[in-house]
C-alpha cells in the first residue's frame, strides 16, 4: 500500500500551479474581465457559461454547475483518480509526490527499487531508439519503413532497434554501473541456468517500449525484422510489468487526445501503431493475452465506450465470446461496448492501409452494439421457427442478461428478447428472478418463509424490486451479502449521495462495518432488527443477488465512481461556495476548513 499523500503538498501544489493554464490547455478560453470564458467541456452548449477565475483559482459552469480547482478538473476531464491527478499536477511542476509514511523503511526500499527499474528501463529504451539511428539500424529502418510508418509516429511511440549483438545492451547498461542481477530482474538480459552467463533477450528486433499510463516504460516487445519466429518477443513478468494489466498504446492514445471518449481494443502492437499512422489515435492492444476484467476495468475508468475489435475469422468469434463474458459484468449503465468484425485474414493495419482511415473510422462507427452481437451469438446456427431451438436461444440470452448489473441495459435487453421470442418480458424477469446462485441469500433460512415486503421487493414481482431497488439500495444489497466488501469503499464518506431512506441507512451501516464487529450479514442484521432500517435490509438480504461473487467488488467500485462523478450535491455546493466566498473576501480559514474545502472540491477520498 502507497502512503497518503500530505495535505501541505496537495495545499503548496494548488498554491503553485495555475488553473487557467491546466484548464487552457484543454478548453480554449477567452479573457472575459477578471476571469476567463469558453464552452463549458462537461455539457454540450452553444454560447460560453463556463468561467475560470485566476483569483479564485476555480472554475464553475453557470450551465451545469461544474465546480472545483485545478485537480478536481483533472480528474473529471482526464478521469483521473484523486492520487494519479495530484502526480500529474505535480510532474508539471517537477515534484516528487512524498506520501506519509514513507519513512518507513520497507516502503523507502520498494520505492528506490521502483525508480531504479524505471531508470533502467528509461536508459534501455534510449539506447534501442539510438542504435534505429546508426547504421546498424538501417535494416531496420527499411522495415518501418516499408510498413509505412513516419518519424513522427516512430518518435511518438518511441520505436527502436536491438542491435544484432549479444552483449549490446549489457554492455551499455554494465558501463552505467546497473548490475547484471537487475538487468536480469527486468527482463533485459537473460540468464543461462547452466552456466549462469547472461546475454540480451532482445537482439535484430524492432523494439516497442511498453509504457505505463504515466509514460514509463515498464517493458518492451521485440518483432523479428523477418519471418523469424517466434514473430514477437515480449518481456516476462517483471515487478514492475504484468501482462494481464496492461495496454499497449494507452499512454500514447491519451497524449495525443485532449479528451478521450472511446478506445478501441486491438490485437497487436503493429495494430495501435498502424492505426495512429493514419490518425486513429485511440487504439490499444492487449499484450498476447485476451482482454481481462483487469484490462477493462482500467479503460472503463477512463472513457464510457471500448469498441473490441476482431478477426473475422473462428478464432475471432470465439475472442468476442470470452471478451463479451469479461465484459458483461461492468456494463453499468452509461457505459457501452461494441464489437467490430474485420473481414477475413485481415487486422486493423492490413485494412487501414488498404482502405484508408476513413473507411476503417465508418467500421468503428457501425460496430455491433453488445446487445446486437448478443442476440447474433445466441441466434448463431440456430433456425429459430422451431419452438426448442427458440427456447436455447432464449436461455443463452437470459444466461447473459444475469451477468449484467441490474440497470437500463438489462431491462432493455430482456424486452428486446421479449420482442423476438413473442414471449411476455414479465416472464422473462420471472425466470431471470428465480435462477438460484450458489452463494444463497443470507437471510433465507429453510424455517422462514418470506416476508410480504420481501415479495413485493423480489422475487414475486421482480418489475416493482427493480424500480424500488436504486443505485444506493445496490451498494446496500453488496455489502450486506458481502459485509467485506467495506474495505474497498473511499474512506472519506462523501461519495455516498445525502438524503434520507437508503443513503442514511448505507452511511451507517459502512460505519458500522468499518468499525469491524459486524461481518456476518446476519449479526448485521440482527443489529438493526425491530427497525425500519432492518426491514429494508432484510428486504435487501432476501432479494435475489444477480451479480457473481467474482464481480462484486468490481460492482461497488462501479458504483462509487458513478456517485462521485455524478453527484455534486447541492449541499456540497453551497458549503463550497461558501468557503470560496469566505477566502475570497480575504478571510483566513483554518486548516480544518481548508482541508475540508479541499475534500469537497475534489470530491475525494482516494
Ligand atoms: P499477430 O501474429 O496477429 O501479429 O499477433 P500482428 O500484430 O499482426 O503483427 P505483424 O503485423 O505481423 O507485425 C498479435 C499480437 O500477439 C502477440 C503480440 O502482442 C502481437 O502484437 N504475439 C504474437 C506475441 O506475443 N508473440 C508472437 O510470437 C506473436
Ligand atoms: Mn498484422
Amino acid at each position: 500500500m502507497v502512503g497518503q499523500i500530505p495535505q501541505r503538498f496537495i495545499d503548496d501544489l494548488l498554491a503553485r500551479v495555475d488553473v487557467v493554464e491546466v484548464v487552457g490547455e484543454r478548453v480554449q478560453l477567452k479573457k472575459a474581465g477578471r476571469n476567463h470564458s469558453g464552452l463549458c467541456p462537461f455539457h454540450q452548449e452553444k454560447t460560453p457559461s463556463f468561467t475560470v477565475s485566476a483569483d479564485k483559482q476555480f472554475y464553475h459552469c453557470f450551465g451545469c454547475g461544474a465546480h472545483g480547482n485545478a485537480l478536481r478538473f483533472l480528474m473529471e476531464y482526464d478521469k483521473l483518480r484523486f492520487p494519479e491527478a495530484v502526480e500529474q499536477l505535480a510532474a508539471r511542476l517537477g515534484l516528487e509526490v512524498p506520501r506519509e509514511g514513507a519513512d518507513d523503511p520497507r516502503a523507502q526500499a520498494r520505492e528506490r527499487k521502483r525508480q531504479e527499474a524505471v531508470n533502467l528501463l528509461e536508459v534501455s529504451a534510449g539506447f534501442y531508439r539510438e542504435r534505429l539511428k546508426m547504421p546498424e539500424g538501417q535494416q531496420a529502418r527499411d522495415y518501418l519503413a516499408g510498413r509505412g510508418l513516419s518519424e513522427e509516429v516512430l518518435r511518438d511511440f518511441g520505436i527502436g532497434y536491438a542491435p544484432n549483438d549479444w552483449e549490446g545492451l549489457k554492455r551499455h547498461l554494465g558501463a552505467r554501473g546497473i548490475p547484471e542481477s537487475v538487468q536480469v530482474e527486468y527482463g533485459l538480459l537473460v540468464q543461462r541456468e547452466e552456466s549462469g552467463r547472461t546475454y540480451d533477450r532482445f537482439r535484430d528486433r524492432v523494439m516497442f517500449p511498453i509504457r505505463d499510463v504515466r509514460g514509463r516504460t515498464i517493458a518492451f516487445g521485440g518483432r523479428v525484422l523477418g519471418d523469424a519466429k517466434p514473430k514477437y518477443l515480449n518481456s516476462p513478468e517483471t515487478p514492475v510489468f504484468h501482462k494481464g494489466r496492461e495496454l499497449y498504446g494507452l499512454f500514447e492514445a491519451r497524449q495525443a487526445n485532449a479528451k478521450l471518449e472511446r478506445l478501441v481494443i486491438v490485437e497487436g502492437y503493429m495494430d495501435v501503431v498502424a492505426l495512429a499512422q493514419f490518425g486513429i489515435r485511440n487504439a490499444v492492444a492487449t499484450l498476447g493475452t485476451s482482454t481481462s476484467e483487469e484490462h477493462l476495468s482500467r479503460l472503463f475508468r477512463m472513457v464510457d465506450e471500448v469498441v473490441f475489435c476482431f478477426d473475422g475469422d473462428r478464432a475471432g468469434r470465439q475472442a468476442a465470446s470470452r471478451a463479451l463474458e469479461t465484459v458483461l459484468p461492468q456494463m453499468i449503465d452509461g457505459r457501452q461496448a461494441r464489437f467490430l468484425f474485420l473481414p477475413e485474414g485481415e487486422d486493423p493495419d492490413t485494412l487501414v492501409r488498404r482502405e484508408g482511415a476513413e473507411a476503417f473510422e465508418d467500421r468503428i462507427t457501425c460496430a455491433s452494439p453488445l446487445s446486437e452481437f448478443l442476440f447474433d451469438q445466441a441466434a448463431r446456427g440456430r433456425d429459430l421457427a422451431q419452438v426448442e431451438e427458440r427456447e436455447r436461444f432464449a436461455s443463452e440470452v437470459l444466461k447473459a442478461a444475469r451477468r449484467l448489473p441490474q440497470g437500463m441495459l438489462q431491462t432493455l435487453l430482456l424486452g428486446e428478447l421479449s420482442r423476438r421470442t413473442g414471449v411476455n418480458q414479465s416472464r422473462f424477469e420471472a425466470l431471470m428472478a428465480g435462477h438460484e446462485e450458489p452463494t444463497a441469500s443470507p437471510a433465507a433460512s429453510p424455517g422462514s418463509p418470506p416476508a410480504p415486503e420481501a415479495q413485493a421487493a423480489g422475487r414475486a414481482t421482480p418489475q416493482v424490486g427493480e424500480a424500488a431497488l436504486g443505485l444506493v439500495g445496490r451498494v446496500l444489497q453488496l455489502l450486506i451479502y458481502e459485509p467485506a466488501l467495506v474495505e474497498r469503499l473511499p474512506e472519506e464518506e462523501q461519495w455516498c449521495p445525502e438524503g434520507e431512506g437508503d443513503a442514511m441507512l448505507c452511511r451507517e451501516l459502512v460505519r458500522l462495518l468499518r468499525a469491524g464487529r459486524y461481518r456476518s450479514p446476519q449479526v448485521v442484521l440482527a443489529h438493526f432488527q425491530g427497525s425500519a432500517q432492518g426491514e429494508r435490509l432484510a428486504a435487501l438480504a432476501r432479494r435475489e443477488m444477480l451479480i457473481p461473487r467474482a464481480a462484486r467488488a468490481q460492482e461497488l467500485d462501479g458504483l462509487v465512481e458513478h456517485f462521485r462523478r455524478h453527484q455534486m450535491r447541492p449541499s456540497h455546493q453551497e458549503q463550497i461556495d461558501a468557503l470560496l466566498a469566505r477566502q475570497g473576501a480575504g478571510e483566513r480559514l483554518s486548516p480544518e476548513e481548508r482541508k475540508q474545502l479541499m475534500t469537497l472540491l475534489a470530491g475525494l477520498g482516494s
